[in-house]
């Protein structure tokens, strides 16, 4: 097979990022950029981003998840403790969060710390979601192999059941995670490669060095 996607090009000019118009938190200009996203270019999920963890096995692994609280002190989403991310964090806290948006041609690389938010944010969260996503934590023993889609098919309505007129509990295992950002680089598309790169790197003194790296 041989497929050649050299042909592939695009002009980036829906926008520019100078160093003298940038706040001096990122979290602030995370806020500004994902309102322009909502606001000009409603991608449907503008709050799913990549998040890449360094496995167990030593390789990088990257997926997508829902961004679902940002805050002063950082990006969370849920998952399940249990599963190939959760096990990865356990052992390497040190993530990286990836947000593109093609509308605005705008692109957000946070790496950061990653740990479990306290358990009573995660049971408010799951109380907020609907029924069928709480059985769904609790059918799924995420990233663990199962012989056949029956087998968790079954499970569910077996839980269906069981549930059916209790309240449905937050597993333990189940839960978010709040990445706490070091740095923060904002990518804005320019024409002719010409990209706006603006970093924010945390400092000792938790003070945020802004600098311009090279497209
Ligand atoms: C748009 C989208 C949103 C997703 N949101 C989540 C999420 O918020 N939490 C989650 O655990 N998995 C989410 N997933 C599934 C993950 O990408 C992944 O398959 C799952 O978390 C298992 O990853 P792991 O085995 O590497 O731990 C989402 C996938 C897509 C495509």
């Amino acid at each position: 097979m041989d497929n050649d996607l050299s042909n592939y090009r695009k002009a980036y000019q829906k926008g520019s990022l100078e160093l003298n118009e940038v706040p001096e938190n990122p979290m602030e200009l995370f806020q500004k950029w994902f309102y322009d996203v909502e606001k000009n270019f409603d991608e449907g999920e503008t709050n799913a981003m990549t998040i890449s963890t360094i496995g167990l096995d030593g390789f990088p692994k990257s997926r997508v998840v829902l961004l679902k609280k940002y805050t002063e002190e950082g990006f969370i989403f849920y998952t399940n403790y249990n599963s190939e991310k959760g096990k990865a964090i356990a052992a390497n806290p040190k993530v990286c969060l990836n947000l593109f948006w093609h509308g605005l041609e705008r692109q957000i690389i946070i790496k950061g710390n990653a740990e479990k938010i306290a358990p009573n944010l995660s049971d408010g969260y799951f109380e907020s979601r609907p029924d069928g996503s709480k059985l769904g934590a609790l059918a799924s023993e995420q990233s663990q192999e199962i012989d056949s889609r029956e087998s968790l098919d079954l499970r569910l309505k077996e839980l269906e059941k069981k549930y059916a007129n209790t309240e449905i509990p937050r597993p333990e295992y189940w839960g978010g995670f709040i990445v706490k950002p070091v740095s923060m680089e904002f990518w804005q598309g320019r024409p002719n490669r010409m990209h706006d790169r603006i970093l924010f790197a945390l400092q000792e003194d938790y003070s945020w060095k802004i600098s311009r790296l090279q497209p």
